[in-house]
């Protein structure tokens, strides 16, 4: 029986593939800032799968919940509470709108809680990586300012830890909600590249992937967004437009499925260092922007964001 961690698995694509790894027989860890809604999921997957269910919380807009939460995960395989995690789906995140918001640590909430949050809990967790376990990253196709998707929400700024980490304060310019997503998230794609080199130069077995779900309308992504705008970003005539002019779309059973077979699925053995993209049910390793290959600058970042995270025990 696989074990596999997921964040955010108790809502939108990671609920579908909760549902879909339960469905194949592997135990669940789930991590997520909603106890009630994760208490639900765990029964239903209990009950109709007969699978083991941990849940942990944790609030990814805080490096010190995130701390906390990793260290009860390494206390549980320590302790044989807990198997190796054979996949760590790192799946959680969003885009925040409305006002620029600061975690605990004073760094921008869309920033911490989808690149410096993943960051920390795979750096802490890849000790109780099982051998040939598989690191997945949820990106968003929005990561590339030269695609549809990059162009819709809004085109990404460098990517770089500080002037992110710190928009609209100590002389950063402030940035819209949709441009701090789409950076969040070409930061991701670099990250997981980077730490997936780093694997390879020292042998190790765990691969990493960075996923892109492509537009998925029905899902809690858009909350923050007033209702009307919610409903024309989740019709039917949006979804098309935007096929039309060459955007990714999915659905959530085949983005949430899809997430599943990259935790678990041999047919996703050797995707190390891949992009890897749900579109119009296929699933398909694929380029991502052509910075984000920049190796200088993905060295840069991760070096750039251990400060941040150092500075912020
Ligand atoms: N839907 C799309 O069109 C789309 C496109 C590309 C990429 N994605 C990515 O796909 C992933 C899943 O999103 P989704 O579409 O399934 O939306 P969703 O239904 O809103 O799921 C996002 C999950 O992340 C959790 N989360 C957000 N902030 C958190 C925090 N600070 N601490 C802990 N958990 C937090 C949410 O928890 P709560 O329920 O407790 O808020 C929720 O479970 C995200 O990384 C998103 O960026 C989505």
């Amino acid at each position: 029986m696989p074990t596999v961690l997921i964040t955010g698995g108790h809502s939108g694509i990671g609920r579908v593939a909760v549902e879909e790894l339960a469905a194949r027989g592997a135990d669940l860890v789930l991590l997520g800032r909603s106890p009630e809604r994760m208490r639900t999921v765990a029964e239903e997957l209990r009950s109709r799968h007969d699978v083991d269910v941990t849940r942990i919380e944790v609030d990814l807009s805080s490096l010190a919940s995130t701390r906390k939460a990793a260290g009860r995960v390494l206390a549980m395989v320590e302790d044989g509470t807990l198997a190796p995690l054979d996949a760590l789906l790192a799946n959680a995140g969003g885009r925040h709108d409305g006002p620029l918001t600061y975690g605990p640590e004073g760094f921008e909430t869309t920033f911490t809680t989808n690149v410096l949050a993943n960051h920390l809990l795979v750096s802490l967790l890849l000790p109780v990586m099982a051998p040939r376990g598989r690191i997945v990253l949820t990106a968003s196709g929005t990561h590339d300012r030269d695609s549809t998707d990059g162009r819709m929400v809004g085109r990404t700024v460098e990517p770089a830890a500080a002037p992110l980490a710190r928009a609209g304060r100590d002389g950063h310019p402030s940035l819209g909600a949709g441009v701090r997503y789409a950076s969040s998230k070409l930061c991701l794609v670099m990250d997981s590249y980077e730490r997936d080199r780093r694997l390879r130069a020292q042998g190790s077995s765990v691969e990493v992937i960075a996923y892109d779900p492509g537009l998925v309308p029905g899902t809690g992504f858009v909350r923050d967004l007033p209702r009307p705008v919610q409903a024309i970003a989740g019709s039917p005539i949006t979804t098309g437009l935007s096929r039309r002019l060459g955007g990714v779309v999915s659905d959530v059973d085949f983005s949430g499925v899809s997430l599943a077979r990259l935790a678990v699925d041999p047919d996703f053995v050797g995707y190390a260092g891949a992009y890897v993209q749900a579109n119009v049910g296929t699933l398909t390793a694929t380029r991502s922007a052509r910075i984000s290959y920049d190796r200088e600058r993905a060295r840069r970042l991760r070096e750039d964001m251990e400060g941040l995270i150092a500075s912020s025990p």
